[in-house]
């Protein structure tokens, strides 16, 4: 059943493949996608499609039988509606596959070109399809580099591809959720440095700082986290376009350190040269401290909170209790 499933979704890839090359509609999507940017190589290489607009498209060419078809409804190809009707549940979009690790495609992110709707729709999870678990663009990254020296994390579908397109191709995206434990470990696992790269906005500032808590547990001596933070309004699609691939390589290089961006984001709105905000800094600061389990990090963010605290280190570390769970 399970090698059944991906063989399905594999089918499903090629469809939207070649009627990005052969549909009506063909010269109109590829026109939008040149219009941002991509070249015909790098839409081959994502494996970028497009899902035709009829209803039915997808389910004629891929449900061969009665069995097929129940296999589309469960991989969340297709919808069967209240009275029985099956239906395509992408149409009309430009269509992302997702790899997992090993290369298979588990699901799908269609994007809208014009009209009404929301402007992406992703796979539900399915039994192939787990989205906390996977990472989009990370299967590319990894075939595109033995060793990864770093991986940029960003929000989007078009961030990551059109980095890949300014031969930037070490970036993933986390399928706009939060980036979550789990994606974080499979980072670490590949590469030593990974660049938190959100879109330059009040959801994207958020993102960073739930990205940074959900790391807390995982970095270990030797690991590093960084923070690059955009100008506003813009995503790194946006700028890199804009400012052109070495600018925004000395962007990532010039990333904001862990350290830096944890003490700066919890006083921002704090008054440290009262007592009662240094209190604050305190509370807040210890509970977090307390998650991290590397030697490191712990003496370098004691170090940087006695230093803001006005006081020796020696007074506060007996204050924050050891993470239990060494490495
Ligand atoms: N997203 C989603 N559903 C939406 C909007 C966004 O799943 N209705 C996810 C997508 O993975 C999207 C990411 O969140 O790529 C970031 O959203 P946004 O910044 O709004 O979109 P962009 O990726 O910048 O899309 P584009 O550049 O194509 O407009
Ligand atoms: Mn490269
Ligand atoms: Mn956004
Ligand atoms: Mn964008
Ligand atoms: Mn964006």
């Amino acid at each position: 059943q399970a090698a059944d499933d991906y063989q399905q979704m594999e089918r499903a890839t090629k469809f939207f493949s070649y009627q990005l090359r052969q549909h009506q509609k063909a010269p109109a999507v590829v026109e939008y996608l040149k219009g941002r940017g991509l070249s015909g190589e790098i839409v081959k290489q994502f494996q970028i499609g497009y899902a035709p607009d009829g209803w039915d498209e997808l389910l004629k060419a891929l449900a061969k039988d009665q069995r097929s078809r129940e296999q589309l409804v469960d991989l969340k190809l297709v919808n069967r509606n209240d009275s029985g009707r099956y239906y395509d549940f992408f149409r009309d979009r430009i269509m992302f596959p997702i790899r997992d690790r090993r290369g298979r495609v588990v699901g799908f992110g269609g994007r809208i070109i014009d009209g009404d709707g929301p402007k992406y729709l992703n796979s539900p999870e399915t039994r192939v399809f787990h989205k906390g678990r996977e990472l989009y663009g990370f299967y590319e990254a990894k075939q595109a580099h033995r060793q990864l020296q770093q991986v940029v994390i960003v929000e989007g579908y078009m961030d990551v591809v059109a980095l890949a397109q300014a031969g930037i191709d070490f970036a993933v995206a986390s399928l706009g959720t939060a980036t979550t434990t789990d994606q974080l470990q499979m980072l670490f696992r590949a590469t030593s440095h990974v660049v938190c790269c959100y879109d330059g906005d009040r959801a994207g500032r958020d993102a960073a700082w739930r990205a940074l808590e959900n790391a807390l547990p995982l970095l270990t001596d030797g690991l590093q986290l960084t923070f690059l933070f955009l100008p506003d309004g813009e995503d790194p699609d946006t700028l890199v376009r804009k400012e052109g691939p070495e600018a925004f390589k000395q962007r990532l290089a010039q990333a904001q350190s862990f350290t830096d961006y944890f003490f700066s984001h919890l006083t921002e709105s704090l008054d440290l040269a009262s007592d009662s905000g240094r209190a604050a800094l305190l509370n807040q600061a210890k509970p977090l401290i307390e998650k991290i389990a590397s030697d490191y990090y712990r003496d370098e963010l004691l170090q940087h909170l006695a230093r803001l605290l006005r006081r020796e280190v020696s007074q506060i570390e007996g204050q924050v209790a050891r993470a239990s769970t060494n490495v």
